[in-house]
């Protein structure tokens, strides 16, 4: 950011024709490369994979990899499907400290990944169409 002390900036006004008075937009200040427009853009969204979590036998100690991005053919895990369709999301890893069933979130909206929280029962996902299949 450009921070200028106030005998600065009255050097830079009366230097671009203003007279140095706060109510005149000084010229110089308007030149666009001195504030660089940051763009926002919208953080990339999962799609939904299945519209049903999935049943999966966890074994203590084991690293796993949830699929975050939806686009895994290994649901519910990743398969590195992210690094093209998504590159802004990343799988969930973690590890259970204990054997046993899971039901793993399908739709990639729970709140509580990588488990379902029942999120997918949501008109929001009950309703949307999902991927196609190749
Ligand atoms: S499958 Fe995603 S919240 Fe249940």
């Amino acid at each position: 950011m450009l921070r200028l002390r106030p005998a600065a900036l009255v050097t830079l006004m009366r230097g671009a024709g203003g007279e140095g008075r706060l109510g005149d937009p000084p010229a110089v200040l308007l030149i666009p490369s001195l504030f660089p427009v940051r763009r926002c853009s919208t953080p990339p969204q999962p799609v939904i994979a299945a519209k049903q979590p999935f049943p999966v036998e966890l074994k203590a100690g084991k690293k796993y990899g949830w699929c975050a991005c939806g686009h895994s053919k290994n649901q519910p895990f990743c398969d590195g499907a992210h690094k093209k369709a998504a590159p802004g999301i990343s799988p969930l890893r973690f590890t259970p400290e204990e054997d046993k069933v899971a039901w793993l979130c399908g739709c990639k909206r729970t709140r509580s990944p990588p488990y379902c929280d029942g999120t997918h029962k949501e008109e929001a996902v009950q309703s949307a169409q999902l991927p196609t299949q190749p």
